[in-house]
Order: structure tokens, then C-alpha cells, then sequence
């Protein structure tokens, strides 16, 4: 089954020549550190959304314009897309200003800026590429017929903050109006520019010389070149979308989280319809980059992030929180916190399990309740059921770690580790200090604290005999609840004129070696 975010390729022949992503703006409303577009949505920046939306349309050449935050926006962008252009804008005049910025840098790297160029916001997280690639057919369709824009719009409810569209008789666009330059009649009209446009480059970057920054804001507005277009005898065309939440940004945290919960419910639903059973959708989480495979089942209460990924028929939750974990089929994972860990086909995880980094589980195998592993390979089939911390340690296949055992991994300078071999079976309690390895088929005592190796096929003991001293809580605790049920004991015993009953036999771990 393949993910449901799209990253197949349009028809490579009409792939724009460029595609320029607005970034430099500061984003003050956020109240916030972190750059806007760096914030977090279904993990993801809000522009890796727009970038991974932007490389749908496999463009020649991909132009990310940076300001505010460049030395973390910059890196963040070259990560994602390592042959992306960085257009540095020192101070922010506008959007016409943004991208005249932007199409200097591509024509300094590539000589022209002819061709298609398509301009969005980088802040925009529900934006899907085949949106993008639909502008763009509506755009290469009409291109014959003199038209050298198409902006992508959405009718809505509210439209306040954005531009309106003002159509022409004809249906084609005369200009974009901004809010703060709007007549009453035309702050009335509920088509909006997005923001989204697909341009001959060659008009752009001629139109842009000649945009004024006599308006409201004093700045140099991308819009205005529609208006260009028309003076010029050219056609401006638009391209509406029904689906209004894609072309919508964030500008504050309250925003923020309804377009979160608003991709949540779309990533859900896309798995869902993929075959996957999410039984309460309202308190699971997936982010944009997991992969799910048919018959999946999560529970309630499920976030998986990251790149997790799992496999057929394995269920998860409730109560899970997995980060780049790759769960394997059929495996069972129940209130369980995991980071970048691997849990084989067929395993058991949880309740209350904790798998830090470097946890690899074998297929069948077991980590139970209250156990927190980190660099642990478990084998196939073998088992931490309980109560134990297990870090730094390979175990073998088939081999079973007692109740309460600890790793002791640290000798407080350098952390060391414990090699258990194949069809081992270790008693409650134990500690094992590494470096140590205990070998196939061995054995050992519950408490059994092992500081030396374990040679294949030995059962290994630490600690003294068990003593006994007799009438010990008569003497000591006399006058005690204690001392009363031990005299009882003892009055019936003699009664029954049975032999004192023999200690229990002492179990492996009492004896030493
Ligand atoms: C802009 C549009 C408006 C549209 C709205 C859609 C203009 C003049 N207005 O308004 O018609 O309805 O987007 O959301 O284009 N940026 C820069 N450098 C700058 C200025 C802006 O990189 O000098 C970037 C910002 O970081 C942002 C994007 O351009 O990503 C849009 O800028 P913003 O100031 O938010 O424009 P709006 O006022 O929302
Ligand atoms: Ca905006």
C-alpha cells in the first residue's frame, strides 16, 4: 500500500520552471522563538508542508526566499531540498519585492527567468501538490490564448485580511485588491487571492519593475501585477478551488491548531480509506510522514510521529506514543512510549513500556510491563516480561530475562555491554554488570548479582547460604502479633506431634558457588 501524500509526478512536460516559495517574513503574531514557518503541524514546519506540496510539481528549479530567521529557515530548507535556491531579502518591502528578489537569484544562476514560475506562501500547511499541479494545467491550458497569470482563489465565508479578486465581465481577473485598499464594494466580494499564482516569468519579472509602493502599507505588492497585466492588453485568469483550508495560513497558535486538527482528520481519513481501522479518530494522531499498511488497527488515544511505520495487521493503543518506531505485522503494542525503535513481527510491547533509541525487538518477542529498554537488541522470541531495565544488551534468540533485572550499564564513567547468548533463562532480580556476557543455554539464581562471564550450559549463584536462627521473633518480638502467630505455629505442630517442618528447600540463587 502506498502512503497517501502525494509525491508521484505530474506530466514531467509541463513541470514549471520554477517554483518560489515566500519565507522571509517574521511571523510576530506567533509570539514565538521559532520562525512562523518553522512551527511544527503533524511533523512537519508549516513549509515543509508547502515544500513537499512545491516538489510535486517537479520543477527545474525550486527558490526559497529568506529574511527574518535566515540562519534557521535557511539550513531547515536546504535539509529538505538540498538543491534549493536561497534568495536572501534583507528587509521586508512587500511580496512584489519578495519575488523580484527571488527571480534575480534565478536568473543569476540560470541566466533567464522565461517560462513558468508558480509563487506561493511558505505557510501554508494543507496545501496538496495536485492542487498545485491543477493551477498549473489551468494555467499551461490558456497560455496560447495571451493569458500570463492564473491565480488560485477560494470563496469565503469571512474573507477579512485577504485580498478580493475582482472579476471582469469576461470571468477573467482585472485586479487584486488588498483589504486595507478596499472600497466598501469591493471589501464585499468573498473571492480571495491565496496567494498561489502561476506566471510567465518573462511578464513577472518585467511587471515587477514597474509595481509602485503607493498604497496602505507602503509596500511592494505581488498583486499589483495582475493589474499590470490588464493595462498591458494580457489576461489574468483564475483557478478556484472548493477545499478553502488549503490555502490557508497560520499566523497564531490558536490558528496553528485548527489547521493541525484539520490535517490530522485528513491524514486519518486517507488511511482509513487505505484500510486501516482507527477506532476513535478524535484522540489519535498520525503524522504526515508514518506509513500504515492494510489492517492495521489503532486504538484509542495513538500518536504515532515521525517516520513510524507499521506493518499488516499489527495493533497498536490505546495509549501509545511512538516517534520513528517500525512496528512489525501482526505485533501487539499496548500503552507503550517508544522512540526510534524497532519491534519485530508477532512481539508483545506493554503495558507500560518505555523503548528508548536502539531498541530492537525480535519477531515474537516480548517487553512487558514496566520494563524500559535503550540500545537493546532483543532476539527472536525471547522475552523481558517484567518490571526490568534493559540498556546496552544483545540477547539471543529464545531466551528469557527474570522479573526485576537490571542492565547495570554505567560504572559511572562509561557505559558497557552485556551480551546474553541464545535459550538463556536468568531468575528474578538480577543485575548484570557489564561488560559481562552470559553464555547459550545458562542459567541463574534468582538475586544473583553477575560481575563475571557466564560459560555456556552453567547455572550461575552469587550470595551467601540461606541462615536460620530458630525462635528468633519469640526471643526478639515477644509480646507481638508477630511473636503470637509464631507460637501458634509452634503449639500446632506439637499438638499434631508432627516433625518441625523442614525449611523449603532452598531455591538456586541462596547457594554460593
Ligand atoms: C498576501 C496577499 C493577499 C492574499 C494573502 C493570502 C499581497 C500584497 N497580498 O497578503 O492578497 O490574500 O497573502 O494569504 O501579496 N513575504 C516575504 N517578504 C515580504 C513580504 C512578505 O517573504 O517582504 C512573505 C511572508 O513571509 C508570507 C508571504 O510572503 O509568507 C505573504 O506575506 P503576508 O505579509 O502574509 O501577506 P498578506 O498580507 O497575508
Ligand atoms: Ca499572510
Amino acid at each position: 500500500m502506498s502512503e497517501p501524500v502525494l509525491t508521484g509526478s505530474p506530466d514531467p512536460s509541463i513541470a514549471p520552471t520554477a517554483v518560489v516559495v515566500l519565507a522571509a517574513g517574521s511571523g510576530t503574531r506567533m509570539r514565538s522563538k521559532l520562525m512562523k514557518v518553522l512551527h511544527p503541524v503533524c511533523g512537519r514546519s508549516m513549509l515543509g508542508h508547502v515544500l513537499t506540496a512545491a516538489l510535486h510539481l517537479q520543477p527545474e528549479h525550486l527558490v526559497v526566499v529568506v529574511g527574518n530567521g535566515r540562519e534557521e529557515v535557511g539550513p531547515h530548507v536546504l535539509e529538505q531540498v538540498p538543491g534549493a535556491l536561497l534568495a536572501v531579502q534583507e528587509a521586508q518591502h512587500g511580496t512584489g519585492h519578495a519575488v523580484a528578489v527571488a527571480l534575480d537569484a534565478l536568473r543569476e544562476t540560470t541566466g533567464t527567468t522565461d517560462g513558468v514560475v508558480v509563487v506561493m506562501a511558505g505557510d501554508t500547511p494543507l496545501l496538496e501538490g495536485e492542487t498545485l499541479a491543477g493551477l498549473l494545467a489551468e494555467h499551461l491550458a490558456h497560455r496560447d490564448a495571451g493569458r500570463v497569470a492564473t491565480v488560485l482563489t477560494a470563496e469565503l465565508p469571512d474573507p477579512s485580511g485577504y485580498g478580493r479578486v475582482l472579476r471582469e465581465p469576461d470571468g477573467t481577473v482585472g485586479a487584486i485588491v488588498e483589504q486595507k485598499d478596499a472600497t466598501v464594494e469591493q471589501a464585499q466580494l468573498r473571492e480571495i487571492n491565496s496567494g498561489i499564482f502561476a506566471f510567465d516569468g518573462g511578464f513577472l519579472a518585467d511587471a515587477l519593475t514597474r509595481v509602485t509602493n503607493d498604497n496602505a502599507k507602503s509596500e511592494y505588492y505581488l498583486t499589483d501585477v495582475v493589474a499590470i497585466a490588464r493595462q498591458d492588453g494580457r489576461l489574468v485568469g483564475a483557478h478556484r478551488i472548493a477545499d478553502v483550508m488549503q490555502t490557508e495560513g497560520a499566523n497564531d497558535r490558536a490558528q496553528l491548531a485548527g489547521l493541525a486538527a484539520e490535517l490530522n482528520r485528513r491524514i486519518l481519513r486517507r488511511w482509513m480509506l487505505a484500510g486501516v481501522t482507527v477506532l476513535d479518530p478524535s484522540s489519535t494522531w498520525v503524522d504526515a510522514d508514518v506509513v500504515l499498511e492494510q489492517d492495521v488497527t489503532l486504538l484509542q488515544g495513538v500518536q504515532l510521529l515521525g517516520a513510524t511505520a507499521v506493518a499488516e495487521d499489527a495493533v497498536i493503543g490505546p495509549d501509545c506514543t511512538l516517534k520513528d518506531v517500525e512496528v512489525g505485522a501482526g505485533a501487539k503494542v499496548v500503552r507503550t512510549h517508544g522512540e526510534l525503535a524497532v519491534i519485530g513481527a508477532g512481539a508483545t510491547v506493554g503495558p507500560f513500556s518505555y523503548l528508548r533509541p536502539g531498541t530492537e525487538l525480535g519477531a515474537r518477542g516480548k517487553i512487558g510491563g514496566f520494563v524500559e529498554t535503550k540500545n537493546a537488541r532483543i532476539g527472536e522470541g525471547s522475552k523481558v516480561p517484567h518490571l526490568s531495565y534493559v540498556g546496552d544488551a544483545d540477547i539471543g534468540e529464545g531466551s528469557n530475562i527474570g522479573a526485576g533485572t537490571v542492565f547495570a550499564n554505567y560504572d559511572g564513567v562509561h557505559k558497557h555491554r552485556t551480551r546474553i547468548g541464545r535459550g538463556v533463562r536468568t531468575s528474578s532480580n538480577n543485575t548484570f554488570v557489564a561488560p559481562v556476557e552470559i553464555g547459550d543455554g545458562a542459567a541463574t539464581g534468582a538475586g544473583t548479582v553477575v560481575r563475571r562471564n557466564v560459560s555456556p550450559g552453567a547455572l550461575a549463584v552469587s550470595g551467601g547460604p540461606q541462615r536460620e536462627i530458630e525462635g528468633w521473633t519469640e526471643r526478639r518480638r515477644a509480646g507481638t502479633p508477630m511473636a503470637e502467630a509464631a507460637e501458634a505455629a509452634r503449639r500446632a505442630e506439637a499438638s499434631r506431634g508432627d516433625d518441625p517442618p523442614l525449611a523449603p528447600e532452598a531455591p538456586p540463587g541462596s547457594h554460593s558457588s
